[in-house]
């Protein structure tokens, strides 16, 4: 048994922490949510922007293993800082990559350039990285007047170089949309100063997950996260209403396809540049006319995928994750269910414009955690005994079904009803692409 710490306080982090957890680990979590409080008991208050912080409560605690859930502390060197630290020379591990490779999701310039120079097929675009947010603003302004009068390439999509919390994307259908948005990268500071335009593509959004040491690599089920507020793919962006694995939507065919174009370059690429990549490399693509391009890169973890793929794995976490940190991935016992997931996020009714806060949540414990339902906590905490919600997706709620898709939602949504908080809303139509396909 192992003593893992899971930094973050999400959906992500309260299905690591169950994956840990099942396979009889010690779990500790930094910050955490109501749920991670809850389940282990072992919640640790830290300001996860206080690597020091990190440090000695790994020392404190004789943590074995760190797994960090968000992207920001991973772009912002917390595995580099690891190298240095106090806990690092009492044998602590963390899992993540380092500084320059999270570069892949830190900066998409450098990842477009990089999918670019290893031949990745992705979609066409144009950087403006002067250093200079006004002077950049002017060029691309130039870009989109020529847009107007037929005689540019029409790049409609404006994606912020740096993090962005998940905000630093406008998916425009009009030059107008797309001035308007280049506009509003204001708002992101030093994140915004250079930034990309970019054809915009159609078609399905799809979610690799893979564990790599940068040499070998394992792939989870593949999922599809629905970004969207409202059914149907309408409404603003949201970090993500829900999703389901495995997508159904790779033929074999495509899934050859996935492998040679972008799969296998990815990894070529981090070779190539010498980048030191231990963690997890999560690859957004895009389905179109049969075709996969890559959307992104991020260097972590995804949520909700985490919340349907982790329960879809039959491998000790705490294993695979110290196979990986010491090269031996290869020889890793990891295999994956042939079973079904679906999870329905529970939101407050104004998400994403607002977070709901200090709404008590009800919900009956005995209803989870058997029959492969789980409540996975992201924006709760506890206050005065009660578990209150306190951030924009409040819970997840994930069915794993041996039979087929339509069972894993039917008993996502039958579960969803046995927690309630006032303002709750979520969306009812989550796998809807794979619900009437016979499995
Ligand atoms: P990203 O942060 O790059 O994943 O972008 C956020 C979301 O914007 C993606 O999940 C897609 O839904 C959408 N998106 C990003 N790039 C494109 C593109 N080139 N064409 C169409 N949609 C895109
Ligand atoms: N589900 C999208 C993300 O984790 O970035």
């Amino acid at each position: 048994m192992a003593k893992v710490m899971i930094l973050g306080s999400g959906g992500r982090e309260h299905a690591l922490a169950w994956w840990f957890k099942k396979y009889g680990h010690e779990v500790y979590a930094a910050p955490g949510n109501a749920g991670t409080a809850i389940d282990y008991r072992a919640n640790i208050g830290l300001d996860l922007n206080n690597f020091e912080e990190i440090d000695n409560a790994a020392v404190e605690n004789a943590i074995d293993l760190v797994v960090v859930g968000p992207e920001d502390l991973i772009v912002n060197g917390i595995v580099d800082y690891w190298d240095r630290s106090e806990a690092h020379q009492e044998g602590t591990k963390i899992f993540g990559p380092h500084m320059a490779a999270a570069r892949l999701e830190g900066s998409k310039i450098f990842a477009r350039r990089f999918a670019e120079k290893h031949g990745l097929p992705i979609p066409e675009y144009l950087a403006f990285n002067s250093g200079n947010f006004r002077r950049n603003l002017t060029m691309a302004r130039r870009h989109l007047a020529g847009m107007n009068k037929g005689m540019e390439r029409e790049l409609l999509v404006v994606k912020a170089d740096g993090l962005c919390a998940g905000k630093g994307v406008g998916v425009n259908k009009s030059v107008k949309d797309a001035e308007d948005y280049l506009e509003s990268l204001k708002r992101f500071g030093n994140a915004a100063t250079d930034f990309l335009l970019e054809e915009r593509l159609m078609g399905e959004e799809v979610s690799i997950t893979l564990i790599t040491d940068g040499i070998s690599y394992k792939a989870f089920h593949h999922s599809q996260d629905h970004k969207r507020r409202y059914e149907g793919d309408r409404g603003p962006n949201t970090g993500g209403m829900g999703a389901y694995a495995p997508t159904g939507l790779i033929t074999p065919e495509l899934e050859r396809i996935i492998n040679k174009d972008i799969i296998r370059p990815t990894i070529e690429g981090i070779q190539a540049e010498g980048l030191e990549y231990d963690g997890i490399l999560y690859i957004a693509l895009m389905i179109q006319d049969n075709k996969p391009y890559l959307i992104e890169y991020n260097c972590r973890f995804g949520d909700p995928e985490t919340q349907v793929i982790v329960p879809l794995v039959d491998a000790d976490p705490y294993r695979l994750m110290m196979d990986c940190i010491y090269g031996n991935l290869d020889k890793a016992d990891f295999r994956l269910k042939q079973a079904y997931s679906c999870c329905v996020v529970l939101v407050g009714e104004e998400y994403p414009r607002t977070s709901s806060k200090g709404e008590e949540v009800l919900y009956s414990p005995s209803n989870f955690g058997k029959d492969e339902i789980f409540m996975f906590h992201a924006g709760t905490k506890m206050e005065k005994g009660n578990v209150v919600t306190d951030g924009g997706r409040v819970i997840g709620v994930t069915a794993v079904s041996d039979v087929s898709h339509e069972d894993a939602i039917a008993k996502a949504y039958k579960a969803e009803q046995k927690v309630c908080f006032s303002g709750k809303d979520f969306r009812n139509d989550i796998g809807y692409r794979v619900r009437d396909e016979k499995d």
